[in-house]
């Protein structure tokens, strides 16, 4: 559920209009539903009420401060995965003890930061990062709190490029060696084991792959527990999916994914933390674009947005399906068309959808994409020397500007001439 609706013939941001967000920032933009957001952060924490737990929310999914600022005041902790995360989720307000730290490449820098401005845990890779982590907290007198994060050999069944659970992916420890990479943690000075973590990929449609994934890390805790270790905490990772279309059978919900969580895992009394990204922050936001020119191709049309692959590169690097839906309410039984609906970008790949059935469109027409909340803004970027475009919380009846589009002399500024020229 989201908190964009059609409302007295045109789309609503609660209870902003999409087209005066519009009228005041210009296309394209991100608008963000804060009472989405938070709905959506609630409903994973009480999902699992009645253990203790954290939801750290994947702030690589929309990391704007305006919305962690939102998340933290909720009481959400977050996963991060580079120092710019961790700076930005200390200054949105979030303690230490409530990030954890994840990602297969952690420098010692990053690990200094974290370790001097307070962690939860680090979730480790590799045996070269745990030797990297005992040597930097050791040099500052600290110990580092860690979990390894183990790689289950699981079938994520999703996309490809984001399923992260099977041995020929770059994450993890093969779960077949963590009894002896445990063992290597617990004899280095400097680091204290608290727990294990697991994170198969995202997108997931299907909770049987986490739970054979947690089975997994069921039995791994009881053979680390028998081994002498300390696991008290179980970070799961995160990944449920989203409906991205109206049509299809919806994901399971995250009562759905708590419920499961605590059948398969209750029993050890473990902390349980979880790392959700697009559940948040996906159906939370939309691109409103507008239409430049409605072009007749050779049999097929094309919809010329103001927004490309830059703003939104999901359709372009993933297949990814995103509804597009008109900003002004189509009259009932109005006949559609089918558009191919494309950027302006020089690359055939700037194409959102094909042959996608709209409403008649013409130029100057608003069109907003659903579900461009999670890995939208933030994987944006200024190919074809395009600004970043601007983001928008609405929050009831109000709306701000959270990141404004920079000028052209801004961008231009960033470079600089060398003497010789
Ligand atoms: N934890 C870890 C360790 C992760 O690597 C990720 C996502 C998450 C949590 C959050 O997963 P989520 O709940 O959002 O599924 N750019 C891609 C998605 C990449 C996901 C990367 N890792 C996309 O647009 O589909």
């Amino acid at each position: 559920m989201d908190h964009f609706l059609y409302r007295d013939g045109a789309l609503f941001a609660e209870d902003v209009p999409v087209t005066e967000i519009a009228a005041a920032v210009g296309t394209p933009f991100y608008v963000y539903s804060t009472a989405t957001l938070l709905r959506h952060y609630h409903l994973f924490d009480e999902a699992l009420a009645g253990t203790e737990h954290l939801v750290c929310y994947a702030m690589k999914a929309a990391g704007n401060m305006a919305i962690l600022r939102t998340l933290a005041q909720a009481g959400a902790g977050m996963d991060v995965v580079s120092q710019g995360e961790y700076l930005r989720a200390r200054a949105a307000g979030v303690p230490g003890d409530k990030i954890v730290f994840s990602g297969v490449g952690k420098t010692e820098e990053e690990m200094r930061v974290a370790l001097e401005g307070g962690i939860r845990q680090f979730n480790v890779e590799s045996e070269p990062e745990m030797e990297a982590l005992s040597r930097v907290a050791q040099s500052l007198g600290k110990v580092a709190p860690i979990t390894i994060r183990v790689n289950p050999d699981v079938d994520a069944r999703t996309h490809a490029k984001i399923a992260t659970g099977k041995s020929e992916n770059k994450f993890g420890i093969p779960i077949s060696r963590a009894r002896e990479v445990y063992a290597m943690a617990a004899a280095l000075p400097g680091l204290e084991i608290v727990g294990i973590d697991v994170h198969i990929g995202s997108q997931l449609t299907e909770l049987e792959p986490f739970e054979q994934a947690y089975g997994k890390v069921a039995e791994l805790t009881e053979a680390l527990r028998a081994d002498g270790h300390t696991i008290g905490r179980l970070d799961l990772g995160g990944g449920l999916g989203i409906p991205y279309t109206r049509s299809n059978a919806a994901p399971p919900l995250p009562t759905d994914y708590g419920a499961m969580i605590k059948r398969t895992l209750g029993h050890l009394g473990c902390e349980i933390e979880i790392e959700p990204g697009r559940l948040i922050a996906g159906n939370a936001g939309l691109l409103v674009s507008s239409v430049i020119y409605v072009k007749n191709g050779e049999g097929r049309d094309f919809l010329i947005l103001d927004a490309a692959m830059n703003d939104l590169i999901r359709p372009a690097m993933y297949d990814a399906h995103h509804d597009i839906i008109p900003v002004i309410e189509p009259v009932p039984g109005a006949e559609q068309h089918p558009y191919d609906v494309v950027g302006p970008v020089c690359e055939s790949g700037d194409t959102f959808a094909r042959q996608r059935d709209l409403p008649e469109l013409a130029s100057g027409d608003l069109v907003a994409f659903r579900s461009a909340g999670a890995y939208g803004a933030v994987m944006s970027s200024e190919y074809n020397a395009r600004p970043l475009i601007p983001e928008v919380l609405v929050n009831g009846d109000q709306f701000a500007v959270i990141r404004r589009r920079p000028s052209f002399d801004e961008m231009m500024n960033r470079d600089t001439i060398p003497s010789w020229l």
